[in-house]
């Protein structure tokens, strides 16, 4: 595989439970524990996964605004050390949240929103950063006259297109969305969701989406990695993952997806998910799904299943889950090859 843009490896992010007047540290939540993940060039991996299994905070150590307890960030193959290394580090990758009121400083117009950066970083000439700002928002379905309004005076799909004209201000080559479509009206969702399809294939953008409607990750994403208390429990591509789920908690997370046909709604069999997700302060023994998990084995309380091969690229971790050597739904322990395929990103990138 060509290099990765963004390489993750053996992250751990643990934040101290500190208790008693003399806030000594009495526990840890381990927010994230053992993620790896490989991002290609030009690709769109999607992160899903319950709320608190460690998401964002997976992104926001991604995106260096969160000191990693243990584990490696590479961004195009090169550590984040030097005050040189984060400023370009600052500039070449960049964040779009969900919420784009609080995000957006509400006494400047859009213009000024969209035009900050440029200044600061000195990206164009004085002269032409009007000019600039005016292509942003044209990029981003907005007409020059959105550019005299403030953040109140636009609608929630309309402030997010204002957050990514920003970010596309820097010129970024990464984006990390993390539920940035989320708190927005299904129908100006999908407007979203195109725009932002759109904008990686016409500048070759690679994302790290973060989300938890799966269909919106499905039509974005060339593969997916699904969380569950701090880990990566199957990993693949989008198309094999969903046709093909192989840990029982991305079938029940699928399950659990509303079926927007209501013939094939009344056809399925749905496995609900039940009780909620343990705290990632405690999290139980062995597989932490093992408490909710509906085919757990005696197994599955004592030991920590590691992702295994399941399929092309495809992995899962789960003592039950198929294995590509031989379906004794045993695995070997043998590390498991999850690099983007470049040939199947370079295709996504040009349909
Ligand atoms: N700054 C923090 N201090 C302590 N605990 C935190 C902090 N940020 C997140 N957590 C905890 O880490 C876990 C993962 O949270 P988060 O990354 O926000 O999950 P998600 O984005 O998937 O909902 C949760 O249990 C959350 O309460
Ligand atoms: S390892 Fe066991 S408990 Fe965990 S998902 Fe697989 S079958 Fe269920
Ligand atoms: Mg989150």
């Amino acid at each position: 595989m060509s290099l990765p843009l963004l390489e993750i490896a053996d992250l751990h992010v643990r934040f101290p439970i500190r208790s008693g007047i003399l806030r000594r540290e009495t526990g840890q939540v381990r927010a994230v524990s053992g993620v790896s993940l490989k991002i290609a060039r030009g690709e769109a991996l999607g992160l899903v996964g319950e709320s608190g299994c460690g998401k964002t905070t997976l992104a926001r150590a991604a995106l260096q605004l969160q000191p990693a307890s243990e584990g490696e960030i590479l961004f195009d193959g090169r550590h984040i050390k030097t005050r040189h290394d984060r400023s370009a580090f600052r500039r070449r990758v960049q964040a779009i949240f969900q919420d784009p009121f609080s995000s957006l400083n509400p006494r400047m117009t859009a213009g000024d929103i969209v035009g900050e950066p440029i200044r600061v970083h000195r990206l164009r000439p004085r002269r032409e950063v009007k000019k600039r700002v005016a292509e942003l928002m044209d990029l981003c379905g907005l007409p020059a006259r959105f550019m005299e309004l403030y953040p109140h005076e636009m609608s929630g799909g309309q402030r997010q297109r204002i957050g990514i004209a920003r970010a596309l201000a820097m010129e970024p080559e990464l984006i990390v969305c993390d539920e940035a479509v989320s708190a927005l009206d299904v129908s100006v969702q999908a407007q979203v969701i195109n725009l932002l399809a759109e904008l990686r294939r016409e500048l070759g953008l690679t994302y790290l989406f973060i989300g938890h409607d799966l269909s919106v990750v499905r039509y974005l994403c060339d593969r997916v990695a699904v969380m569950y208390l701090g880990r990566v429990v199957e990993q693949g591509p989008s198309d094999a993952l969903f046709a093909d789920p192989q840990h029982p908690y991305t079938r029940a997370l699928i399950d659990a997806a509303p079926e927007p046909d209501p013939e094939l709604a009344r056809a399925h069999e749905v496995i609900p998910l039940q009780g909620e997700a343990p705290s990632p302060a405690a999290p139980p023994p062995g597989c932490a799904f093992h408490p909710r998990c509906p085919i757990a084995v005696a197994r599955c309380s004592q030991e920590i299943p590691a992702l295994a091969p399941v399929g092309a690229g495809h992995g899962a971790a789960c003592w039950l889950a198929r294995s590509s050597t031989g379906g004794t739904g045993q695995h070997d322990g043998k590390p498991v090859d999850l690099s983007p395929n470049p040939a199947q990103v370079r295709q996504e990138m040009h349909r």
